[in-house]
C-alpha cells in the first residue's frame, strides 16, 4: 500500500454548509460520522468505497473465501453449544461487500448442514449503499438471510454468533490533543475556506475518568504539547445494544488493536488514525472528506471495559494468525504442495493469500477478541477453542 502525503484541503459545498451551519466547527467526531456515514455524502453512507483487491482496500475476506472457511469450525463449535433445536443466528455487523457472510454460510452449509438448516443469516448493516450491494450478492446465500438493526432484534433476542469483523474501527472517534496544562478536544473547523484541524475546549467527564483509567492522567513531561491519539466513545452504546440483541451467544470482534500501554505510547504521538483509499494510506483524515475510509484502532482495555459494561463477558482473546494457525492454515499450506504443478500459478497465489492473513506485520497482527452472554457458552474457556482439525 502507497503512502499519500497531505495536499490540498478543499472543501466540499456540502461540508462547508453544514460547518457553518454548526458555527464555524464540529468536534472531529461528528465530522468522522458526517464523512463515513452520512447517506448521501458519506464514504459508507453512499456505498462509494469498495473492498477488495481492485477497490479501496482489502480485508481478510475480500481476499479469498479460505478465511472464512478456516473461521467456520469455530463459529459451528459455538453454535453447537447453543440449545439443541433452537433456532440459530449467525449475524454479521459491518458486512461490507457481503463476502464474508455469503462465505461463511456457504462453509457452514457444506461443512454442518445439522446447523445450516436451523440457521438464519442476519446483516447489521446502518449504511443503505453498502446494504444494496450485500443484497446483490447474497442472493446466493444458501441460508435465509435478512437485515435488521440492533433495536428491531433487540424485540426478539437471537441465540447465535455475532462477527465484529472490521467494523469497530469504522466507529467515529473522538481525537484528543495536549495543549498545555489540559487533554482538548480536537475540532475540524473552516479556515479561509480550508478544513483545519484544532485542538479547542478542554475535556470534561466521563471522559477524563476514562483517561485517568488509561494511565494519561495526571499530565506529565512524557507526552509534550501538540500529543494527540483517540478514544471511543461510540463502543460502550454499540456493545450495550449488540447485547440487547442476543440473548445468548458469542459475539467476535476481529480488528487492529493494542493494548493501552502501546495505544497511548508517548512515541505514538499522531494517535492510529488512517485514512484508505485506491490501496493509498494516508494520515490526513481532512482530505478529500467522504471519500476515504477513516479507520482507528481498537484499545482493548477500553473494549474490554466497554463490554463488560454492556453485559458481556470476556471469552478470550488471541492474535488473528495464532487463531489461523490453530484452526488449520498449515495445514492447508502444506496440502499446496500435493497441487497438480499444471496449477502452479493458483496455487501460488492461493499460498500468499494465505500467508497475508497470518503476517505479524500485516493482517496477522488482527486481534480476535471473543466475548458470550446468557447460557452457558463461557466457562473460562481460551480462544482459539477448535476442537478437532478441519478438512483441508
Ligand atoms: C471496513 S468495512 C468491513 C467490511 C467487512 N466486515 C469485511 O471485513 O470485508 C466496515 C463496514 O461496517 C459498516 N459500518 C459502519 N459503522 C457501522 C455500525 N455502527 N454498525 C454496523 N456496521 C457499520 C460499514 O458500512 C461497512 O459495511
Amino acid at each position: 500500500m502507497k503512502t499519500v502525503q497531505p495536499g490540498p484541503r478543499a472543501v466540499p459545498a456540502w461540508l462547508r454548509q453544514r460547518l457553518l451551519r454548526a458555527g464555524g466547527s464540529v468536534p472531529f467526531l461528528t465530522y468522522m460520522e458526517w464523512v463515513l456515514h452520512d447517506p448521501e455524502h458519506g464514504a459508507y453512507g453512499s456505498g462509494r468505497l469498495s473492498i477488495g483487491p481492485h477497490g479501496d482496500f482489502v480485508t481478510a475476506p475480500s481476499l479469498s473465501a479460505e478465511f472464512a472457511q478456516l473461521l467456520a469450525p469455530q463459529v459451528a463449535q459455538w453454535l453447537e453449544r447453543l440449545p439443541r433445536g433452537a433456532p440459530l443466528a449467525l449475524v454479521e455487523t459491518g458486512p461490507g461487500e457481503g463476502q464474508l457472510a455469503l462465505q461463511l454460510a456457504q462453509a457452514l452449509q457444506a461443512g454442518w448442514p445439522h446447523l445450516a438448516e436451523r440457521t438464519e443469516l442476519v446483516l447489521v448493516e446502518p449504511n443503505a449503499g453498502m446494504a444494496e450491494r450485500q443484497r446483490r450478492l447474497l442472493q446466493a446465500s444458501p441460508l435465509p438471510v435478512r437485515w435488521a438493526d440492533f433495536t428491531a432484534l433487540a424485540t426478539t433476542p437471537l441465540r447465535g454468533v455475532v462477527l465484529a469483523h472490521e467494523v469497530l474501527d469504522a466507529l467515529a472517534v473522538e481525537r484528543i490533543e495536549r495543549r498545555g496544562d489540559h487533554w482538548c478536544r480536537q475540532r475540524v473547523l473552516l479556515v479561509d475556506d480550508r478544513l483545519a484541524l484544532e485542538a479547542a475546549e478542554p475535556l470534561a467527564e466521563p471522559l477524563l475518568s476514562q483517561l485517568e483509567g488509561l494511565g494519561l492522567l495526571p499530565l506529565d513531561g512524557r507526552r509534550p504539547e501538540g500529543w494527540r491519539s483517540e478514544l471511543h466513545p461510540g463502543l460502550a452504546p454499540w456493545l450495550a445494544a449488540c447485547a440487547g440483541a442476543l440473548a445468548e451467544g458469542t459475539l467476535l470482534v476481529i480488528d487492529y488493536a493494542h493494548e493501552a500501554h502501546r495505544y497511548y505510547a508517548p512515541q505514538r504521538s499522531n494517535g492510529t488514525l488512517m485514512a484508505y483509499r485506491l490501496q493509498q494510506a494516508s494520515d490526513d483524515p481532512l482530505r478529500d472528506p467522504g471519500h476515504w475510509d477513516l479507520t482507528a484502532h481498537l484499545c482493548l482495555e477500553s473494549l474490554n471495559e466497554a463490554a463488560r459494561e454492556g453485559g458481556w463477558s470476556l471469552l478470550g482473546s488471541c492474535r488473528q494468525g495464532e487463531a489461523l494457525l490453530a484452526l488449520g492454515l498449515a495445514q492447508r499450506l502444506h496440502a499446496l504442495q500435493s497441487g497438480e504443478p499444471a496449477r502452479l500459478e493458483e496455487l501460488l497465489k492461493r499460498r500468499e493469500s494465505l500467508l497475508r492473513l497470518v503476517d505479524p506485520a500485516a493482517l496477522g497482527d488482527f486481534r480476535w477478541i471473543a466475548f458470550t452472554r446468557g447460557g452457558p457458552t463461557g466457562g473460562g474457556q481460551q480462544l482459539p477453542l477448535f476442537l478437532s482439525q478441519p478438512e483441508v
